[in-house]
């Protein structure tokens, strides 16, 4: 394990107000986001839509790091230049998914733990060649009325959190630890700050126990927010302050970066709420975003499979990426929305 490349690569993904964008969307997932714009999944139509993407002009002042699938991260432009080596040619660290997803816990009706520790080290030793520098690993939390999620469950996926970030580590990649309680419930914002609290403090403590170098990796975090379908919705505000309260309290100095997901709330929403954690600021950690929906849904809905749609669709990942710079500094503005 080099620490001097993996601390320097964790860092260049966060720094001069940059984050990371998520195009790492399974089969399944891209054909739910395609089927709602009305484009078909076709590997060609995968392979022109993050085309697209990547090559969307000034992107790179906003983005240190764009999240690959496998399919992905084997494909080229159209020009045959192949997409990882297209974005590090931009100065954009590519990174690969590299969980299998997140499946039924046995014995835990409700609960789920995330596959994808078998044969780890031997796809990442591939994917390195392939030149991914970063990778990311995605644990599901959900939370119901009482008993999940499971002590246990929150343990299981710590664990394997640590055991992939260390494989990461060993192959020279950079491990973007994710651990995402979900905002799909009717829980108030108090239950997903109590419960983020609880998945946090059992991940670094996994984290220690497993000797990953914490200045060589990235947290990629849910905001504390209340369920979507919960009466009581709290605003950027309060989205902020409970946020870094249990961030402060759970997440070492040490950590580069915290780079939030979007989890379904609106582009503007997630922009809003990163801004008012960086206007509290400084914090001992870049405070950044790994947003997928949240950069995505505006250039899905313009583009709808159309080449004659190409440049508005870049025009709104160009627009969502200077907001969210802005937002890395307290400097973003809901009338900037009308603005841009
Ligand atoms: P969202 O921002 O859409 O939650 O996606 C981020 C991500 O990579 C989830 O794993």
């Amino acid at each position: 394990m080099n620490s001097d490349e993996l601390m320097s690569v964790a860092q260049s993904i966060v720094a001069a107000d940059k984050g990371v964008l998520a195009a790492d969307e399974s089969g399944p997932t891209i054909k739910k986001r395609f089927d709602a714009v009305g484009v078909e999944s076709t590997e060609e139509n995968r392979r022109r839509y993050r085309e697209l993407l990547f090559t969307t002009e000034g992107i790179e002042s906003a983005i240190g790091g764009v999240i690959l699938y496998d399919e992905t991260l084997r494909q080229a432009g159209a020009d045959g230049t192949p997409f990882a080596t297209l974005l590090a040619g931009r100065g954009i660290s590519p990174g690969i998914k590299v969980d299998q997803g997140a499946k039924a816990l046995a014995l835990y009706p409700g609960d789920k733990v995330t596959a994808g520790l078998d044969g780890l080290r031997e796809r990442l030793a591939e994917y390195k060649q392939l030149g991914a520098q970063f990778a990311k690993w995605r644990a599901v939390i959900d939370i119901d009325e009482r008993d999940i999620p499971s002590r246990y469950a929150v343990q299981a996926n710590a664990h394997a959190l640590a055991r992939y970030a260390a494989l990461c580590q060993e192959a020279g990649l950079v491990p973007i630890v994710e651990p995402e309680v979900l905002m799909d419930g009717a829980h108030d914002i108090e239950r997903c700050e109590a419960v983020t609290s609880q998945v946090l403090q059992a991940v670094f403590a996994e984290l220690d126990a497993h000797r990953v170098l914490l200045e060589g990796m990235l947290l990629k975090p849910n905001m504390v927010i209340a369920g979507m379908k919960c009466a009581r919705q709290a605003d950027a505000r309060q989205v902020a302050e409970a946020t870094l309260r249990c961030l402060r309290r759970h997440v070492p100095a040490a950590v580069p970066g915290i780079v939030f997901l979007s989890g379904g709330q609106s582009a503007e929403e997630a922009t809003a709420n990163l801004n008012e954690m960086n206007k509290m600021g400084p914090h001992p950690w870049q405070v950044s975003f790994s947003y997928g929906r949240a950069l995505q849904a505006p250039v899905l809905a313009a583009w709808k499979g159309q080449e004659s749609n190409a440049p508005a669709a870049q025009a709104a990942l160009a627009k969502r990426c200077r907001l969210n710079r802005l937002a890395r500094t307290g400097d973003y503005a809901p009338d900037l929305e009308a603005l841009d």
